[in-house]
């Protein structure tokens, strides 16, 4: 197991990023600043049914380097992405690639953010791209974070940072053309180190329970099991859409208002009432999650999360086989809960393992992927702890 380890601290990393920006331009940047991935504990798919999630940051972020100038085009280069990017600011919504999540956030925000004028930007990220820890959001934060703060808006407030987690939402749904909730933004935006984030999606208030797992005995894992982009994107339009009939159907203005009897009562079609009845039962053992938090209880928080990976994978039906395989084999290796996280069809799963069991349960899982069809080569299980959200480093 490799643990998940800052490759530098804060100021190096953002010495190192402004000089890269320097040679690049020839100027230097007008400051840095970071934004982490996040994993969601528990609580998936409610964030658009107006039900609670329970995400936190990680300690991996997309970093950007950036300088307002008057030429109206949007240029930027990454450490990841070999191709450079130049966007004229009239085109902003039709930008395509990896560039689409700057010229989003660029076009959701207005260009009198900027002045008028365009925008350098040197990006570089340890957040594993389409692996389910949201490396588009992370990218996304910390530009509209920059952006923002440069124009003198005021980001340091809860309020700001909701606002800038709307901005960057409407910048993923409408340019790069993904219909996402507002979870992820929102736990890049306003978490806080050792702390999960009690998220009411209807009213965006936020509640922080402590996330201490290694001062109770625990560990938590992450593994990319390997993720199939296009297929996620349409299994999860149209799983929005069937909790949007259901929701209808019952009467609600969010699936996640209905009762167990709502659902079971209503005139669906089999596949939208067993859809519905994962957005019910998750929406129940988000709270219980929480509440078992609160109190420090890791074994109820492990079981809660292994119920909701076996109702994504039997009712809501967006688990792969490779997934399940990694879920059973962290188990029968002594994890005391494992499920996928994020939006579905592949991507992370978090495990959450007793410290003892730790190298049994990475052993387990290498092997359960490396049989696994599309699993990443190599695979690899990390430890990860829950991080501060986003915020200028330079
Ligand atoms: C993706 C979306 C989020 C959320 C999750 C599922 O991560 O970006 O808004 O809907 O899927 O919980």
């Amino acid at each position: 197991m490799s643990r998940v380890v800052e490759v530098q601290d804060d100021a190096s990393h953002a010495g190192a990023l402004a000089a890269a920006f320097r040679a690049w331009t020839g100027s230097p940047p007008e400051g840095v600043w970071r934004a982490p991935g996040r994993v969601n504990l528990i609580g998936e798919h409610l964030d658009y049914n107006g039900g609670h999630v329970l995400p936190f940051a990680i300690d991996r972020s997309a970093w950007v380097a950036l300088r307002r100038h008057a030429d109206p085009v949007l240029r930027a280069r990454s450490r990841q992405y070999r191709d450079p990017v130049a966007i004229p600011l009239s085109e902003l919504t039709a930008a395509r690639g990896w560039g689409a999540h700057l010229a989003g956030v660029l076009w959701a925000l207005g260009t009198e953010t900027t002045g008028g004028g365009g925008v350098d930007i040197f990006v570089d990220s340890d957040v594993p791209p389409g692996g389910g820890l949201s490396s588009s959001a992370a990218l996304e934060c910390a530009t509209a974070l920059a952006l923002a703060d440069l124009a003198g808006a005021p980001t340091g407030s809860a309020d700001g940072r909701r606002w800038l987690a709307s901005v960057a939402q409407r910048a993923e749904s409408t340019v790069v053309g993904a219909p996402i909730g507002i979870m992820d933004q929102t736990a890049v935006l306003l978490a806080q180190a050792d702390h999960a984030m009690y998220l009411d999606t209807r009213t965006l208030e936020a509640e922080q329970v402590p996330l201490r797992p290694s001062e109770h005995g625990y560990r938590l894992l992450v593994v990319d099991t390997g993720s199939p982009h296009a297929h996620s994107t349409n299994g999860y339009a149209q799983r929005r859409r069937a909790c949007e009939a259901a929701a209808a159907a019952i009467g609600v203005p969010g699936l996640a208002l209905a009762s167990r009897a709502g659902v079971e009562g209503a005139d669906l079609p089999e596949d939208v009432r067993m859809r519905a009845r994962h957005v019910v039962s998750e929406e129940a053992r988000t709270r219980r999650a929480r509440d078992a938090l609160r109190r420090g209880r890791y074994e109820v928080l492990g079981r809660l999360m292994t119920a909701s990976h076996r109702s994504m994978q039997h009712d809501f039906e967006n688990s792969t086989a490779a997934m399940d395989a990694v879920v059973d084999a962290s188990l029968a290796a002594g994890a005391a809960g494992a499920r996928m996280t994020g939006g579905g069809w592949g991507g992370a799963a978090i495990i959450l393992a007793p410290t003892a069991a730790v190298a049994a349960v990475t052993a387990g899982v290498e092997d359960a992927l490396q049989a696994a069809p599309g699993a990443p080569d190599p695979v690899r299980v990390l430890e990860t702890r829950p991080s501060a959200g986003a915020e200028r480093v330079g």
